[in-house]
């Protein structure tokens, strides 16, 4: 599988916080059946302030640990980036950390607070569409007004946002709501990639394997395929890694 949203590299923010710890969730997105991962850390300015540039050293020196200790993951970089005012800022600066970055596609995870969706929120979502950027929306169905109303997400989908779900909302890690929200999300054809979010090795593990399950009995093996292999390749503009993926996927489904 390939996951488009993961706090793995270490020392950035709330994820891994020594190069041993972030090794040690490399290795548990692994044995969740995950081949390929773009690591997403908070670009949040005041609380983490990552830029791009320091997020990709922080990946060519993490990748090279992986090579070292032969951990069988794809290590690509991006960041989970906060709906706040100095986006624009860093976008000036050329130092947005894109998903996905190719001819007719320039991608960007976003999150919003966790708490609403803020009045602005659909006018930011059209300023970054004038700069030819589409924004991925990071785990709507965890936001309290995406739960109380999922209706509320219809106009950035109308406007041409992409939608990630955290796995673990599919099955029950972050409450009933949540669960329930994504599921409005997926019944309306709303979502486009799942991914682990994944953080530590305590409460906020990988789920994806049990995500991928969950949607193989609700809704069948493409479906579910499309969710966590094809539908983020495409989001990150990896299309090798869908192969690759769906490769290991079928051998690890043939082995099972
Ligand atoms: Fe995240």
């Amino acid at each position: 599988m390939i996951d488009i949203h993961c706090h793995l590299l270490p020392g950035l923010d709330d994820g891994p916080a020594t190069p041993a710890d972030a090794l040690a969730l490399a290795q548990a997105l692994v044995a969740d059946g995950i081949t390929h991962v773009v690591a997403t850390p908070h670009v949040f300015p005041g609380r983490f302030d990552n830029r791009r540039s320091g997020v990709q050293a922080a990946r060519a020196g993490f990748a090279a640990l992986l090579a070292a200790r032969g951990v069988p993951l794809q290590l690509r970089c991006a960041g989970e980036v906060r709906l706040t005012p100095e986006v624009l800022d860093l976008l000036s600066l050329n130092e947005l950390p894109w998903l996905g970055d190719r001819p007719g596609l320039r991608t960007m995870l976003l999150e919003m607070p966790d708490d609403q969706v803020p009045l602005g929120a659909l006018a930011f979502v059209h300023a970054l569409q004038r700069e030819g950027i589409t924004p991925v929306l990071a785990h709507p169905e965890r936001n309290r007004g995406v739960m109380a109303q999922p209706e509320r997400l219809r106009p950035f989908l109308e406007t041409g946002c992409r939608v990630q779900v955290t796995a673990g909302s599919l099955v029950g890690q972050f409450g009933a709501k949540a669960q329930a929200a994504a599921e409005a999300l997926l019944e309306q054809g709303w979502v486009h990639a799942v991914a682990s979010d994944a953080h530590n090795l305590r409460g906020r593990v990988p789920r994806m394997a049990d995500a991928r399950r969950w949607l193989m009995e609700q809704a069948g093996e493409d479906f579910a395929r499309e969710l966590t292999v094809a539908g983020p390749a495409r989001l990150c503009g990896w299309p090798a890694a869908d192969q690759e993926a769906t490769a290991a996927l079928v051998g690890g489904l043939a082995h099972a």
